[in-house]
């Protein structure tokens, strides 16, 4: 039975072509939580998508001589573009928006006119700066160093006629609302002190200097600011004023929007005056995560790491490159992306202690009992730390997921597989196998190690998919017993069970050579 429903989202990712590991992490982080709530029982909704109109889409489609859709379909279907990085990275999104999509379209300009219609949007004219990469308007005192703040670009003054949305007149109801849906509380005071406490301004919300964008049907000279038409697309890739789709009674509100810091604003101030505007409820929460930085800094090509998230996940494995990304990173604050730091954690923690945890105990478990246990077990006092640990895992893993505290959720699992190396160091299985006489504690210690093991695995299925079901199958367990209602707390394996040796799952790496070959690789 559904447990309800539960709507998550990534950003609608500009199809710009080069995806970094950085954009790849919001992606992985959200796939992770849609896969979580799956396994619990939710009806979920995974939305992610491309974000294709403006006016820098226009401008390169120009230099590269081609229509803005042809070029936007490229970029997306193009070899290493957004389909195949997300089909690698095995990102198991419900739906996939398009803002070039008709039904979209369509739903921005009902959406426009409805907003216009209540009085929410006005015509005047625009005087101000405006930053082309970023589509954004800033006021002067806005500028960091006279440039955008979000970019560090320059900005162009630009005058003409316009429409505007009335922000201001939602500044007072969101100033209440904010800290209840926005997350982690540093972002709602950067909100407060940067933007709310100074005063929201109504913003200019149609373009005339360019095409490539949603027309304003009653007013066709004028084009729909890209961050209206790619904010609205959380609810009209759910229906919302078209007929392509029907649920958006079902999933609306969002439970939760996940974007990077430099968009928490639109999403948590113009996305909320919009909603607030057109009579719908406000989503669920909103979490601004980190970004990945390199040397500090903003990712860029020449800095002597790959951050190709195909190359890496090609060399390293799809499900390492995600175990590493939300367990290296606290999943709201910044964090300094390195090529030794993900060979790193992928040898201490998957190679050195989950790996190798899985493939002493499977082949201990072949070798001394042709790999099924014998039913006849005898329990020691010296069993019960690790019981207890594997037994009380769900309850931390759960409280720490459930606030996006991945990391958290993470050390947690890890604590009880070093617990069980330690576990084997202590009972010394290989010598307990000398004498048969210690068959039934031999048998124990192994069963332990199982199922341990099999717990571990179940809660580690959503950020390593692949591998925990290799890891699974290697212990033999199937069915129900990979499911996630099959961990109450601890026993549920039974001890009948067929292990299958396999090959290694995380091979170690070197670090100095794979070192060595990512620094021939990086910038390319
Ligand atoms: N198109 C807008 C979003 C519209 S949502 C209605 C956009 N696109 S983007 O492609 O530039 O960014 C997509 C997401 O990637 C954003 O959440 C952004 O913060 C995230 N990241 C971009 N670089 C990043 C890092 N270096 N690290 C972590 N996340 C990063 O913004």
């Amino acid at each position: 039975m559904s447990k309800g429903t539960f709507y998550i989202t990534t950003p609608i990712y500009y199809s710009s072509g080069d995806l970094h590991i950085g954009h790849t992490y919001c992606s992985v982080a959200v796939d992770v939580m849609a896969r979580y709530k799956r396994m619990q029982g939710y009806d979920v909704m995974f939305l992610t998508g491309t974000d294709e109109h403006g006016l820098s889409v226009e401008k390169s489609a120009i230099s590269a001589g081609v229509s803005p859709k042809e070029f936007v379909d490229n970029l997306l279907y193009k070899d290493g573009g957004i389909m195949s990085l997300w089909k690698l990275m095995n990102i198991s999104y419900d739906r996939f928006i398009r803002t070039t999509d008709d039904y979209h379209v369509t739903s921005i300009q009902k959406i426009f006119r409805a907003l216009y219609d209540k009085g929410d949007i006005y015509k005047g004219t625009y005087k101000g700066l405006y930053c082309v990469p970023c589509e954004s308007f800033w006021t002067q005192s806005q500028l960091s160093d006279g440039n955008c703040p979000d970019c560090g670009r320059g900005v162009e003054y630009a005058e003409e006629e316009a429409y505007f949305f009335r922000q201001s007149k939602y500044a007072d109801q969101i100033t209440e609302l904010i800290g209840g849906y926005l997350e982690p509380a540093s972002r709602v005071n950067e909100m407060m002190n940067n933007f709310l406490k100074p005063g929201l301004e109504d913003i200019c919300v149609t373009r005339t200097s360019f095409k490539w964008g949603i027309p304003v049907d009653f007013d066709p000279e004028h084009v729909i600011y890209v961050w209206i038409d790619a904010l609205s697309n959380y609810i009209t890739a759910l229906g919302y004023q078209n007929e392509k789709y029907d649920d958006f009674d079902k999933y609306w509100p969002c439970d939760v929007h996940f974007v990077g810091k430099e968009i928490v604003r639109l999403h948590s101030i113009l996305w909320q005056a919009m909603l607030l505007a057109l009579d719908l409820p406000l989503p669920k929460k909103v979490f601004g995560h980190g970004w990945l930085l390199l040397d500090g800094d903003k990712m860029s090509k020449s800095k002597g790491n790959v951050q190709d998230p195909i190359i890496l996940a090609e060399r390293y494995g799809v499900d390492a490159l995600r175990y590493f990304l939300l367990r290296e990173y606290t999943f709201g604050t910044d964090g300094n992306f390195t090529n030794e730091l993900l060979i790193n954690r992928i040898n201490a923690d998957l190679a050195n202690d989950l790996g190798n945890l899985v493939s002493r105990t499977v082949a201990m478990a072949d070798k001394y009992f042709d790999g099924t246990l014998p039913a006849e077990q005898e329990a020691k006092a010296a069993d019960d730390e690790l019981i207890s640990m594997a037994a009380g895992l769900g309850d931390v893993f759960e409280a720490n997921m459930d606030k996006y505290a991945y990391q958290d959720a993470l050390i947690a699992v890890f604590k009880v597989t070093s617990r069980a190396n330690k576990y084997i160091d202590e009972t010394t299985p290989w010598v307990l196998a000398k004498d048969d006489s210690n068959n039934a504690r031999l048998a124990a210690v192994l069963y332990n190690l199982l199922e341990t093991i099999r717990i571990c695995a179940i809660y580690l299925t959503p950020f390593m998919p692949h591998s925990c079901s290799i890891i699974l199958t290697q212990i033999g367990a199937s069915g129900d017993l990979t499911k996630y209602d099959s961990i109450q707390g601890f026993g549920g394996l039974p001890s009948n069970l067929t292990v299958s040796k396999g090959d290694v799952i995380f091979p170690r790496l070197d670090l100095q050579k794979e070192l060595a070959e990512l620094a021939g690789l990086a910038g390319k």
